[in-house]
């Protein structure tokens, strides 16, 4: 195949390619003809958010039939010298010398024309709508971010750890999890005497994985600093725009820091994904500001500068009292926070990412360390505006009986979690970790109201198209 250049590159360094003959390849935007016998092709080729101009002669040349024929969607090659552009909207252009089409898109059933679609309509079309701006954008602020966050890691000398995807263990304790089995469903429903798990492939009942924690703990407490990256499982049957069944978490582990050094590790980690994508993936976010989300640029420059607000449990609900603001869920110690109380926080009360530290122990899953005050366990949610939690985390209960104790409490069997439990026989130290969903912070840093937008193929009940 031919050799092209990127067009991201050729805007990047337009000096450069002033001049030069180049080939580029792509998909086809527009095309317009104009009076003077000129037509004009807006190519792209995902590699940014801008179109190329190519400019071709609508007669008398070798490719003026092939030309004729383009339409949106179609894949092409233009051959060409790059100008500078005379016309408004761009600052260079191809003259086309040699142009070839590799699949034509049928303009009567092509189903992404030149108009802006909703989202709810691109995610039937998940095969073709990566050919959109804002999931194209989307794409490549992911992918961005996905590589900032091992190098911020790697830079502080973590290391990366796979943990499984397929687990006994429900970390969370949500019973919000995915079963795996190659028992036939017919024999598992006639059996009198239960699923019969010593037939199936595990001889155990097995579940995809709620979170790597669990895992990421073992090899905290033998490497120092770690963290897992990979697709996370919850059959969460919760329809809503922050939900998915399949998602990606981010988990650092660390051995000998409390909750505060948890803290200040989460903030460097937003401040500097949010810097990077600032810095990095400016032409998207200014698309999703114009676009998508006006508050957008402001919010990740104020979230880039300030210094996170900390406040406890016990002081957001009394906030949230004070407000007299009537929430749909109320607010009562003990309960939990819903999405409306983080963003009435995040969004209205303090305008930045905030902690809420310190939660009622009942609350929480049963490995956060017990507070003094035997009330609360030492947990931290990070939220930000506009999408509410995007970081949970908590220092680990190291003390064995306080552990067993809260095993106990929360009907957890030492026996099932006999390793888990053995970490804290052995050499037990203090440690804390914390999980960032990809896709809430997807949705934060390009405004994208609904996760389904944010993963290439979303994982929702009732779907798994794609
Ligand atoms: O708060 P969560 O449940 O915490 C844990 O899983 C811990 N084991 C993490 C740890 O300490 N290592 O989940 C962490 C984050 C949430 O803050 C949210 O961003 C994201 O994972 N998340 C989801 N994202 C999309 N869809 C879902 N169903 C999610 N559930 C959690
Ligand atoms: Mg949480």
């Amino acid at each position: 195949m031919e050799k092209s250049v990127r067009i991201a590159d050729m805007f990047k360094n337009e000096d450069e390619y002033l001049g030069k003959k180049v080939v580029v390849q792509g998909w086809v935007r527009t095309k317009r003809d104009s009076k003077a016998g000129i037509s004009f092709i807006e190519l792209n080729d995902g590699s940014c958010l801008k179109n190329f101009q190519i400019v071709a002669e609508t007669e008398g040349r070798e490719y003026s039939e092939i030309l004729k024929k383009m339409t949106t969607g179609s894949a092409m090659l233009a051959e060409g010298t790059v100008s500078a552009s005379p016309g408004q909207g761009q600052s260079i252009e191809m003259q086309a010398e040699r142009i070839h089409l590799y699949g034509w898109a049928d303009p009567s059933v092509y189903p992404l024309q030149k108009k802006r679609h909703s989202f709810e309509y691109l995610r039937q079309i998940a095969h073709l709508r990566p050919r959109t701006n804002s999931i194209g954008a989307a794409a490549r602020v992911r992918n961005r971010l996905s590589y900032a966050i091992h190098k911020f890691f790697q830079e502080l000398g973590f290391y990366y750890i796979h943990t499984p995807i397929i687990t006994a263990s429900d970390c969370e304790g949500a019973g919000e999890i995915f079963r795996v089995t190659t028992l036939d469903p017919t024999l598992t429903s006639s059996e009198e005497n239960g699923i019969p798990y010593e037939k199936d492939f595990f001889s155990k009942p097995t579940f995809l994985t709620v979170s790597g924690q669990l895992q990421a703990e073992i090899y905290a407490l033998a490497l120092g600093k770690v963290y897992t990256f990979g697709p996370t499982f919850r059959a969460e049957n919760s329809n809503t725009s922050r939900h998915l069944a399949e998602f990606w978490m981010v988990e650092p582990e660390m051995a000998f820091y409390d909750l505060d050094d948890d803290l200040e590790l989460a903030q460097a980690f937003i401040k500097n994904l949010v810097k990077v994508v600032l810095e990095d993936c400016r032409d998207e976010v200014e698309f999703f500001t114009r676009f998508i989300e006006p508050e957008l640029m402001s919010r990740l420059q104020v979230s880039a500068e300030s210094t996170f607000e900390v406040i406890t449990y016990t002081e957001a609900i009394d906030i949230l009292i004070k407000s007299g603001e009537r929430f749909t869920f109320p607010v009562e110690w003990g309960q939990d926070l819903q999405a409306e109380h983080e963003r009435y926080l995040a969004e209205l009360v303090f305008k930045r990412p905030l902690a809420i530290i310190n939660f009622p122990r009942s609350l929480k899953p049963f490995y956060m360390r017990v507070n003094d005050d035997e009330k609360t366990v030492a947990a931290m949610d990070i939220l930000v505006p506009g999408t509410g939690e995007i970081i949970g985390g908590s220092q680990r209960e190291e003390r064995l009986d306080v552990l067993l104790d809260q095993m106990r409490a929360k009907g957890i069997s030492a026996d099932d979690y006999r390793w888990y439990v053995e970490l804290r026989e052995f050499g037990s130290a203090p440690h804390s970790g914390f999980g960032l969903g990809l896709e809430r912070l997807m949705q934060f840093v390009t405004g994208i109201p609904n996760i389904r937008e944010v993963i290439p193929f979303p994982r929702t009940p009732g779907h798994a198209e794609f």
